[in-house]
C-alpha cells in the first residue's frame, strides 16, 4: 500500500534558520538530450542542451535550453518592470499583474486602500505577490503560509517593513483553518481573497542540496518540509515496485512506469540510490531511446512524481481548495494557478462543484437557496501571454482559474 500522507502540525509558527545564498543548479555531469522545461529556472552546465526548445505556449519557445547569458540578457531588459525583474528573493511573481485585477476588486469593497480586508495568500514563497498587494493596498491584511521554513525565513525578511499587516504561518495549505483560527478569523466566510500560486518555487530548485531539479546531482531529497519524514530515497529505496510504478504512473505520467520500477528494484539490490544523479542515469537506461528524444527530459516526468508523492501535494490541494472557498465572504474571491495538469484538474473540478447550481436538474428556474454558491470570473484557464513568457519562462506552464462568492451569511 502506498502511504504518502505526511503528518504535519497545521499551524506552526516559523523558527527562524540561518540564511544560506543559494547557490544556482548545475548539471555536474554531461546532458546527452535536449532538457526541457517542466522546471524551466534550472540552469545547465553542458552546452549539449543549448539546442533545447521548451514547450511553450503559442509557439513561444520556453527557457530551458537557453544559456545562462541568454537569460540573463532577458532578465536586464526587464530592469524596472515589478513583474520581471529577478531579485534578491530569486523567485519572479507570475501574472502578478493579472492577479492584482482580479483580486483586488474583492479586497476593496469597504475602502479603497484595502482597510478591513484580509488577503490569505496561501503559498507564500518568496512573498512577491504579498508585497504587490501590501503595497498597492495600504491598508490590507495579508496572511501568508508555507510549509518550507526557508520560504518563510526569506519571505518575513521581506516583508518585515509592513509591520502586523503581514504575518506568515508555517503549514500546509490544507491547515488554512487552523491557521486563520490563530490570526484570529473564522474558518467560514472572514476572508475577502485567496491566492494560491502552485507547485515549487525558483528558490526551491535553485537550492541543489533539496533535490528537486534533474539539472543538478543532489541528495534525492524534494520535501517542501524538511521535517516531512519521507523523502524520494526512501521512496525508491522502500517501496515495493508496483507502488513505485504507480507513484510514477499516477502523479507523472510516465508510460515506462514499470519498467523504471522494475529497474530501481534491481538497482538497489546493489546499492540503495542516494543521488538525483544516480536515478538520471537509471532513468537513461530504463527508458528506450527512442521515448527520450521525445516529450521532454526522460527525468521530467519521475522526478515530478516524486516530489508530489513526498510532498503529499494532490491530497493537500483537494483538502485546500474547499477549505479556502468555505474561509471568504460573499464578495470575495479566489485565485489559483497551476503549473501541471494534475492539479489543474482538481482546481477546475472543485471551481466547477463550486459554482454549480444546487437545484434539481430540469427545473426551468433556481429553487430559493439553491444558486450557485461562486461564480466564475476567468472563462477557462487563462495563460501567460508571450510576452510574460520570454521575461519568465516559469510562466509558460501556468493555468489561472478564478471564482467569486456570491452567496452566504458572512461580512458582504
Ligand atoms: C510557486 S511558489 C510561490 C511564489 C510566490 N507566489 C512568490 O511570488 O514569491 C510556491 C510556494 O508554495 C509552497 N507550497 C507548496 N505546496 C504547499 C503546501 N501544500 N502547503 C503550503 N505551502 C506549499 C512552496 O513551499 C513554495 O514556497
Amino acid at each position: 500500500m502506498i502511504d504518502t500522507t505526511t503528518a504535519l502540525d497545521p499551524a506552526v509558527y516559523l523558527e527562524v534558520e540561518p540564511r544560506t545564498v543559494p547557490a544556482p543548479a548545475r548539471a555536474s555531469w554531461p546532458l546527452p538530450e535536449p532538457t526541457l522545461a517542466y522546471f524551466p529556472d534550472v540552469r545547465f552546465a553542458s552546452d549539449r542542451d543549448l539546442g533545447a526548445t521548451a514547450p511553450g505556449r503559442d509557439g513561444v519557445a520556453g527557457d530551458a535550453g537557453r544559456s545562462d547569458a541568454e537569460r540573463s540578457d532577458a532578465g536586464s531588459s526587464d530592469a524596472g518592470r515589478s513583474d520581471t525583474v529577478a531579485d534578491d528573493f530569486g523567485h519572479v511573481p507570475v501574472l502578478l499583474d493579472r492577479c492584482v485585477d482580479l483580486l483586488t476588486p474583492a479586497l476593496t469593497r469597504g475602502a479603497a486602500d484595502g482597510s478591513g480586508a484580509v488577503l490569505v495568500d496561501a503559498t507564500l514563497g518568496a512573498g512577491g505577490h504579498s508585497e504587490r498587494f501590501l503595497t498597492d493596498l495600504p491598508g490590507l491584511r495579508v496572511i501568508g503560509l508555507d510549509r518550507d521554513p526557508s520560504a518563510l525565513r526569506i519571505a518575513r525578511d521581506r516583508l518585515a517593513g509592513f509591520g502586523s499587516r503581514f504575518t506568515a504561518v508555517r503549514t500546509r495549505y490544507d491547515g488554512i483553518a487552523a491557521a486563520l483560527d490563530e490570526c484570529g478569523y473564522a474558518a467560514a466566510q472572514s476572508i475577502d481573497g485567496v491566492l494560491f500560486d502552485l507547485g515549487v518555487s525558483s528558490m526551491q530548485l535553485d537550492r541543489t542540496e533539496r533535490g528537486f531539479s534533474y539539472a543538478a546531482d543532489a541528495p534525492l531529497d524534494m520535501r517542501m518540509d524538511p521535517d516531512l519524514p519521507l523523502t524520494a530515497a526512501d521512496i525508491l529505496n522502500t517501496f515495493d515496485a508496483r507502488d513505485i510504478a504507480k507513484i510514477l504512473r499516477d502523479f507523472g505520467d510516465e508510460r515506462f512506469a514499470a519498467r523504471i520500477a522494475a529497474q530501481v528494484v534491481r538497482r538497489r539490490e546493489q546499492q540503495p540510490l542516494h543521488r538525483t544523479g544516480e536515478l538520471v542515469e537509471l532513468l537513461y537506461e530504463a527508458i528506450p531511446a527512442p521515448a527520450r528524444r521525445t516529450g521532454g527530459h526522460p527525468a521530467k516526468r519521475t522526478f515530478q512524481a516524486l516530489r508530489v508523492a513526498v510532498n503529499a501535494e494532490l491530497e493537500s490541494l483537494r483538502a485546500a481548495l474547499p477549505a479556502a472557498l468555505g474561509a471568504l465572504v460573499p464578495g470575495g474571491r479566489a485565485v489559483v494557478m497551476s503549473y501541471q495538469s494534475l492539479e489543474d484538474k482538481i482546481v477546475k473540478t472543485v471551481f466547477a462543484e463550486a459554482t454549480a447550481s444546487r437545484s434539481p436538474a430540469g427545473l426551468p428556474v433556481e429553487l430559493p437557496g439553491h444558486e450557485p454558491e461562486f461564480i466564475a470570473v476567468t472563462r477557462g484557464a487563462e495563460r501567460a501571454d508571450g510576452a510574460e513568457i520570454e521575461r519568465n519562462p516559469r510562466s509558460a506552464a501556468v493555468r489561472l482559474r478564478a471564482v467569486q462568492r456570491v452567496t452566504g451569511k458572512g461580512r458582504a
